[in-house]
């Protein structure tokens, strides 16, 4: 595909093409080692800094990606996005979660909804809920205090509290225990029942919609469950629920006071901030909860007011568009040093996949352009011991973000120490490489004869050249996760301003949806799938015949 991005203009895209050709016949050796460079690929905000040092651009490409940015309208479209205007143009919606973490702002509204009043509203009534859980005043049918909350939902319903949960583990109440249940095929919920006790189990149900199959099939089984054990009468007491849809809450027997509203206007991906995070506030505490709310709402703020070439989410945003449209980087690799963040990659691969992922313009037309990478990733150190092998010698091209805190999450400093030396030296080695004549040199250093020494050495180059970006930041904790998502949110935004496409509809996830009910009557046996293409219906009859049929 030719890499026009489409709203900038012919000059600038020539000179963005003239350095990408110009930096591709250099090395991040020949780059590296100059003050300015280190300067200005190195920025820092609110004990973020974001090294980009070992990326393959230097400061006149970034000029020109700058200048991309604003012949794409970045400036006014991110006032538009702190406003409230419709940026989700496909459903005609406002994408506000930045106010769910602003305490105060100016005034802001979508049709009659005064926006600062219902956050505010809700805030607190979360603040309630979660003060009568821990205290043990809101009990359950039997009057036994809760003591396990099991979250049931999925995408952004589950993703975001589950990453937050496991990424501040340290400061969780050891007294209240948090499960979730995701996924449709039943495994999951019959392990966590299988290891709680019903008289002292809260669900709730985080559903935007309330309509999605797999947290209603969950949340039909719990609620026999808690049924059966406990009568119908214990469902209200021992289920909450989230989503904009109050009609089906009702239905499902969920009470007036544990009935939590989401709204329209926040995104399924962008809802951790929102009631959707209950889990995570009953956990760790409101207090700790809003601290979260804090560090986003910080790094909201640099990124309203920052300039291009000292705002994080910006840089890091228009460091993709070039490693995806410049230097043809098709996947972005994760790579937190610290195994609390575990499921940090698989929440950006909801944040950044279901937002740009997308293949035509804001106006319907054909993507002038790649979009989004493919974005995955495991923590290192794991990770070097899995997949680093194909990122250091493989043929495929991969951009990569390592997380590395400068303090252990657990206070163990000489093991932290052994996770920060491997995190920079496979930066380093990324970057920098090994080559053929050290590889010799060490080699016959060893004491291998020349022709033994000439044979192996192909075998142990390492190009270099990888590009890498090092997010740094002195501890993970609630403040610091807050900001780090942020600048995961609003770099996906900025990506999305520059390829003009729309970052807050989903819409490619619809088709495979509508398919699944359609087939289901045929994988129960009851109706033949009818529109179904031959090779399914054999499929499906092979199943019900058992697969060896
Ligand atoms: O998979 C698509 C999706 O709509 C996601 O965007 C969303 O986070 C998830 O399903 C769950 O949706 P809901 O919160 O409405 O159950």
């Amino acid at each position: 595909m030719s890499q026009i991005l489409p709203l900038v203009r012919t000059d600038t895209q020539s000179a963005l093409r003239s350095h990408a050709e110009r930096l591709s016949a250099a090395t991040l050796t020949d780059l590296a080692g100059s003050d300015a460079r280190a300067d200005g690929l190195t920025r820092s905000a609110h004990g973020l800094v974001l090294d980009a040092t070992r990326q393959r651009i230097d400061l006149p490409a970034l000029s020109a990606l700058i200048a991309a940015a604003e012949e794409s309208g970045l400036r006014p479209a991110i006032d538009a996005l702190f406003a409230g205007l419709p940026v989700n143009n496909t459903e005609s919606r406002p994408a506000l979660h930045t106010a769910l973490r602003a305490a105060g702002g100016p005034a802001l509204s979508v049709g009659e909804t005064d926006v600062r009043a219902v956050v505010a509203a809700e805030r607190e009534r979360c603040r309630t809920l979660v003060s009568a859980v821990t205290g043990g005043v809101r009990k359950g049918a039997t009057g036994q205090r809760f003591t396990d909350v099991v979250n049931i939902g999925i995408g952004g319903s589950d993703l975001g509290p589950v990453m937050a949960l496991e990424a501040l583990r340290s400061y969780a109440n050891p007294r209240i225990r948090v499960h979730f249940v995701s996924n449709v095929d039943g495994t999951q919920l019959a392990d966590v029942l299988a290891g709680i006790e019903p008289a002292s189990t809260l669900f709730i149900v985080c559903s935007k919609t309330f309509t999605t199959q797999e947290t209603l099939a969950n949340a039909r089984v719990a609620r026999r469950w808690i049924v059966d054990k406990l009568g119908a009468a214990a469902v209200s007491r021992h289920f909450l629920a989230v989503s904009v849809n109050h009609g089906a809450m009702d239905e499902f027997g969920i009470a007036a006071d544990g009935r939590f509203t989401l709204w329209d206007w926040v995104g399924g991906r962008y809802s951790v901030w929102s009631a959707i995070g209950l889990s995570i506030e009953i956990a760790l505490g409101s207090s700790r909860f809003e601290e979260f709310l804090a560090g986003a709402a910080a790094l909201d703020q640099h990124f309203n007011d920052a300039p291009f070439e000292r705002n994080l989410p910006v840089l890091h945003g228009l460091l993709a568009v070039w490693n995806r449209n410049f230097l043809n980087h098709d996947t972005l690799a994760v790579l937190p040093y610290d195994q609390r963040l575990h499921r940090f990659p698989a929440y950006l691969q909801q944040l950044m996949m279901e937002s740009n992922g997308k293949r035509v313009r804001k106006d319907g037309t054909p993507v002038t352009c790649e979009t989004g990478p493919v974005v995955w990733g495991e923590p290192g150190s794991n990770s070097q011991h899995s997949f680093f092998q194909l990122l250091h010698q493989g043929t495929t091209r991969t951009a990569m973000d390592f997380l590395l805190a400068a303090e252990s999450s657990v206070g163990l400093e000489g093991m932290h120490e052994l996770a920060v030396a491997n995190c920079v030296a496979q930066a380093e080695a990324f970057a920098y490489g090994y080559s053929r004549q050290e590889a010799e040199r060490d080699l016959l250093a060893r004491g291998m004869s020349l022709p033994g020494a000439a044979e192996l050495a192909p075998h142990k180059v390492h190009p270099g050249n990888r590009p890498s970006t090092i997010l740094m930041f002195e501890r993970l904790d609630a403040v610091t996760l807050g900001k780090l998502v942020a600048l995961y949110e609003h770099s996906v935004y900025v990506s999305s301003v520059l390829w003009d496409i729309n970052p807050f509809d989903q819409w490619g996830v619809e088709l495979g949806k509508r398919l699944a009910e359609g087939l289901l009557p045929a994988v129960r046996g009851e109706a033949v799938a009818a529109g179904s293409a031959g090779n399914t219906l054999a499929l499906l009859a092979k199943l019900r015949g058992g697969a060896q049929g």
